[in-house]
């Protein structure tokens, strides 16, 4: 498998849409001026598996989740072959992102790019939420959507290609609001094709303080699979 996907060449070639480029501004947004591997990081909707190759380049420990298993295969096999040689390699588990199985506050920083149009049911931001639950108080929420030009852009590569790409039900503004409405108050970067926003959760009030949501038996066991052969 070639680390660079057809379509990233499409993108970057036809449109100028340098999709690794504007993956690295987000990540960028991470913790700075903490030593990297200092931080534990939750990609949300890992698709391709590049947010969790190029964080753990940069020497982030990340565990990433996608729904499809078959994405997350796709993802393992690219990360052993980017990282080849490195002591850091993500951590590739098939979870559903409305239901997070870790931990409240057990990451340092959750991010999410060019997934919020399958994940955020509008007007519930249940996933916003996991990722607010399962992050330590006052750290990074990055999330990271294509605007209308970007999804102009995936659409009519899709379309060509035959694929069918899900509609956007989370256009930038709505997710603007959202973040807002949750009480969220994240700084905005428009770039050509994506919106980056960039969040810190403010206070523990903002964490559902109900019963554990935590009811999961088979965490590790999941992670497990994952890394030794369920995935493999
Ligand atoms: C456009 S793709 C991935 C983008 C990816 N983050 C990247 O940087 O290329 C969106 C991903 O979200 C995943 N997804 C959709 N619904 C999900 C859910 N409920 N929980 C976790 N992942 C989900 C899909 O399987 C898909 O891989």
């Amino acid at each position: 498998m070639s680390l660079i996907s057809n379509f990233t060449k499409i993108f970057r070639d036809e449109y100028g849409f340098d999709t690794i480029a504007i993956r690295r501004e987000a990540l960028q947004y991470l913790n700075p001026g903490e030593p990297p591997t200092d931080i534990l990081v939750l990609d949300v909707g890992t698709g391709s598996g590049w947010m969790a190759i190029l964080a753990a380049e940069q020497g982030q420990r990340v565990i990433s989740i996608d729904i499809n298993p078959e994405c997350l295969l796709r993802a393992k096999h690219r990360a052993e072959q980017a990282l080849m040689g490195s002591v850091i390699r993500p951590l590739f588990v098939c979870a559903d992102a409305l239901r997070i199985p870790f931990p409240d506050n057990f990451f340092d920083a959750a991010i999410s790019f060019d997934a919020v149009h399958h994940l955020f049911d509008c007007p519930c931001p249940a996933g916003i939420k996991e990722m607010i639950q399962v992050c330590k108080t006052h750290r990074d929420i990055i999330v990271a959507g294509l605007n209308k030009n970007g999804a102009a852009a995936v659409r009519t590569v899709h379309d060509r290609a035959g694929l069918k790409h899900e509609e956007n039900r989370c256009d930038v503004e709505k997710l603007e609001m959202m973040l807002h409405d949750i009480g969220l108050h994240s700084t905005r970067r428009d770039t050509s094709f994506v919106t980056i926003f960039h969040a810190h959760q403010q206070c523990t009030m903002m964490k559902n303080s109900g019963q554990p949501r935590l009811n999961e038996p088979n965490l590790f066991g999941r992670i497990f699979y994952c890394r030794f052969g369920y995935l493999t």
